[in-house]
This record gives C-alpha cells, sequence and structure tokens, in this order.
C-alpha cells in the first residue's frame, strides 16, 4: 500500500471502531459500566490519534504545507480543527471511564453525548479527507514526494504497537457489534455503519451540509 492507501486502510478500521462505539453508547445510555469505555479511550488514542493522525500531521501535512497548501485555512486548517475537537471529545471518554462507583446521571448522559459527537465528527472527517484532501494531495504532489510519504510512513509504522490496537480493535468490535441505523438494532452489519454504506435507504448523513465544509 502507499501512504494514501494506508490511510484510507486505517479510515476504515477507524470506522468499524466507530460502529462499535455508537452501540457503547446506547448501551451506557442504558446503564452499563462506564469503565469499559477504557478500551475504545485506548484504542482512539494510540490508533486513531497517535498512529494515524499522527502520520497525517507530522508527516502529509507538514508536506503539503511544504509545497504551499495553507495551515491557517482551507482543509488542512479544518482538518486540524476536528482532531482537536476529537481529542476534547475522547478526554470526556476517558474521565467518564475512570469514575466509577461516582458517576453521577448527569456524567452519564455528558459521556453518552460526547461518545456520539465523536462518532458523527469522525465519520465526516474521514469522508472529507477521503474525497477531497487526499484526491488533491496526490494530484498535487510530484513523484519523488509521493515516495518519500511511503518511506515516512513505514518509518512511523515501525515499533507503532499498532498490531496489537487492531487486535483490541476486533474485540471491542466482537463485544459491542456496529450497528447500521438503517437495519433495525439488534442487526449487526458487520462492518459499522459508515459513508460508505450501500445499504438501500440507509439514512447516511451528509457531510457536505456540515456549516464548517460549507464554502470549499
Ligand atoms: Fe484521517
Amino acid at each position: 500500500m502507499d501512504a494514501f492507501e494506508t490511510l484510507m486502510d486505517e479510515h476504515r478500521q477507524i470506522e468499524r471502531i466507530l460502529g462499535s462505539l455508537e452501540t457503547f453508547a446506547t448501551r451506557l445510555e442504558q446503564g452499563a459500566d462506564p469503565s469499559l469505555l477504557s478500551g475504545f479511550v485506548e484504542f482512539l488514542r494510540g490508533f486513531a490519534d497517535r498512529t494515524h493522525h499522527g502520520k497525517e500531521e507530522e508527516i502529509l501535512f507538514s508536506l503539503l504545507i511544504a509545497r504551499g497548501m495553507s495551515r491557517e485555512a482551507g482543509p488542512i486548517a479544518v482538518m486540524l480543527h476536528d482532531h482537536d475537537q476529537g481529542r476534547g471529545l475522547v478526554s470526556v471518554l476517558a474521565r467518564a471511564s475512570e469514575a466509577a462507583d461516582a458517576f453521577a446521571p448527569a456524567e452519564r448522559q455528558e459521556a453518552v453525548r460526547a461518545a456520539r459527537r465523536f462518532v458523527a465528527l469522525l465519520r465526516h472527517h474521514i469522508y472529507k479527507e477521503d474525497t477531497i484532501l487526499f484526491p488533491m494531495a496526490r494530484g498535487s504532489l510530484r513523484p519523488s514526494d509521493q515516495r518519500r510519504l511511503d518511506w515516512d510512513f513505514a518509518a512511523f509504522d515501525q515499533g507503532s504497537g499498532a498490531a496489537s490496537l487492531r487486535q483490541l480493535a476486533a474485540r471491542l468490535a466482537e463485544d459491542f457489534p456496529p450497528m447500521c441505523a438503517s437495519l433495525e438494532a439488534s442487526e449487526p452489519v458487520g462492518n459499522g455503519c459508515d459513508l460508505h454504506c450501500t445499504i438501500a435507504g440507509c439514512p447516511v448523513r451528509n457531510p457536505w451540509d456540515e456549516p464548517m465544509f460549507l464554502g470549499y
């Protein structure tokens, strides 16, 4: 896989966990133990943020900025803003996972809201990268830049622990099967309800309606 294929493969992995987190948010609302959020927090911080956003921010975005794209406006600024918003929401989930017996009803609701907001945020974010930023970047970089990206990504992933985090993701998907909003609640889809869903009638969110995205 080249660098862009690697990022998109990681997107598919993250989307599966978003489906599981969506399932868990419903269970949390119904009284599930908040400490079970710790597995999601470990995956989201270790894989989605450190492994995936790390490659984007430290390597891809840096290269695009060096080649003339703005950091303060346009797609990269929006992606960085999304990453920061996501980190804030994961911090809410992390606090909730440590609340144990002191978990008040208002805190439970806050955690449920944060989980659902994170799922929606990341689904839209991934869609924007897959359909706007990555094709734009792929088309604008020279072949030598693309080779450098491939090499830097491989070096970044050396010893990153991504393999064990993928195993954690598989356990989470087994414990909390992703549900598709278009199907009966008891009917797991298996690959999560994401923006690439092709099931007829699936009420896929339309990221183009997102206020922050308008104007591109
Ligand atoms: Fe991404």
